[in-house]
């Protein structure tokens, strides 16, 4: 039999039948096991073929370090960035260059720039200062990127849970919360090829993120756009996000959105390019904060990138999709064979980004976690797709498919599935 050799939902079997087969998974899992094998699943970063496309980079500045508009980018100076990198970014956030700082090499940096700066300075170079506010909410989606939650128990935020829809985030809960409490003064979105669930928000929605500074009752209330995954297409056509930019436009709120990027998983994760586009307002006070941190970020990294990038981030993020759409389908492969029947877990199928999001039985997720580590697997903490780390249903799994080897994927998902398989297995007979 396939599907996990019973064909039909675990909880319709008799429980001889489950019985027996709880016994054929830890006997499969035993031999799959401890093979002194260093299998993980929980990377979510560029392999080193993906790294390999970018090598040319070295290449572009071959003694000639003048920027297009003349700046020697070898100097002190230049807090926006150079030109031709606001270039870069408008070409993969969709915004125009003039509303962009290209800073140093990541967009988390970004991240906590503005929210410190929202916090302290304030954004707006007036009283609006979140620290007026005796406590700070964040509207938080989730399952989420755990970053986001660290950031703002970092600056000691406090987060306020919605739940993630199919479409994006639940945006009536959103805007109920934000307009009854004046403390909520954010809410984290990765509108595309969202980290973990891989979904991409409809137009309305994004309609609801522009407008909802102005239903928010903090008059300082701002959209924390993070668009990680912006053009990082596994097919074609991917998926297409209405530009929120426009809408916040339309709505009057574009000083209440604050978009990021970054070339971390287009280039080298850990030697690209970040980008933040806002209103001009926001940007004058960013850079009102980060002058007091640096004299400008690094010019020849960013020189390197547009010479590398202009014009081409499409085609080159073509060649990143030919090696990872088949980690990908290795993943939807193995899931649907071992689990399509059983009935004891969902999953995503992005069509892009860089990872698969994994439902389970409430109350598994922890439990196969360490079963997977036991076996020589390891998963990205249980719980760390939401703030503080608690899952309340515990039953969700990040599956990062992009920095192993095909092989190393297929032995990682055999043991992953069978860790599911057998916990459920044993829930289902505990429960009978
Ligand atoms: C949603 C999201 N935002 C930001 C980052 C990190 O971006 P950067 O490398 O630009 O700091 C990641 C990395 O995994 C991510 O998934």
């Amino acid at each position: 039999m396939t599907a996990g050799e019973s064909g039909q939902p675990l909880a319709n079997l008799p429980h001889s039948d489950l019985q027996a087969l709880e016994r054929a998974w830890s006997d499969a899992l035993e031999k799959v096991s401890g093979a002194n094998q260093q299998l993980d699943l929980s990377r979510g970063k560029p392999g080193a073929e993906q790294l390999s496309l970018s090598v040319a980079l070295e290449a572009t500045i071959a003694g000639n370090y003048i920027s297009a508009d003349g700046t020697d980018t070898r100097n002190y100076g230049g807090l926006m960035g150079i030109t031709e990198a606001r270039d870069l970014g408008a070409e993969i956030m969709g915004v125009p260059a003039a509303e962009i700082m290209a800073a140093g090499n990541s967009s988390l940096n970004l991240m906590h720039l503005v929210l410190s700066t929202a916090l302290t300075l304030g954004l707006w170079g007036d009283d609006r200062k979140w620290r007026n506010s005796e406590t700070v909410k964040v509207l938080t989606p989730v399952p989420g990127y755990d970053r986001h939650f660290v950031l703002c128990q970092h600056f000691g935020m406090e987060m306020v849970n919605i739940p993630m829809l199919e479409n994006g985030p639940d945006m009536q809960r959103a805007a109920e919360l934000a307009a009854a409490d004046p403390s909520i003064k954010a809410i984290w979105c990765v509108p595309k090829y969202a980290n973990p669930t891989g979904n991409t928000y409809s137009d309305d929605v994004v309609t609801a993120l522009a407008e909802l500074p102005n239903r928010a009752a903090a008059n300082d209330f701002i959209v924390l756009w993070d668009n990680a995954y912006a053009v990082h297409h596994l097919e074609q056509p991917g998926d297409t996000l209405a530009s929120i930019r426009d809408a916040a436009t339309t709505a009057a709120t574009d000083e209440h959105v604050v978009q990021f990027a970054s070339t971390s998983k287009i280039t080298f994760a850990g030697a690209g390019v970040g980008f933040v586009a806002s209103g001009a307002k926001v940007l004058q006070n960013l850079m009102a904060h980060l002058s007091v941190q640096t004299v400008g970020p690094d010019k020849v990294n960013q020189l390197r990138h547009a010479r590398f990038l202009n014009g081409r981030v499409a085609e080159h993020m073509a060649a990143h999709a030919e090696i990872l759409r088949p980690k990908f389908a290795l993943v939807e492969e193995i899931l649907t064979e071992q689990l399509g029947d059983l009935a004891i877990a969902e999953w995503t199928q992005p069509k892009g980004g860089y990872f698969v999001s994994l439902d389970l039985l409430p109350g598994l997720a922890k439990q196969v976690v360490t079963m997977a580590k036991e076996s020589g697997l390891a998963l990205t903490p249980a719980g760390a797709t939401f703030p503080y780390g608690f899952d309340p249903d515990d039953r969700n799994v990040r599956i990062a498919p992009t920095f192993g080897s095909l092989p190393e994927l297929a032995g990682a998902m055999e043991i992953l599935t069978l860790c599911v398989k057998l916990a459920s297995a044993r829930q289902l007979l505990a429960q009978s």
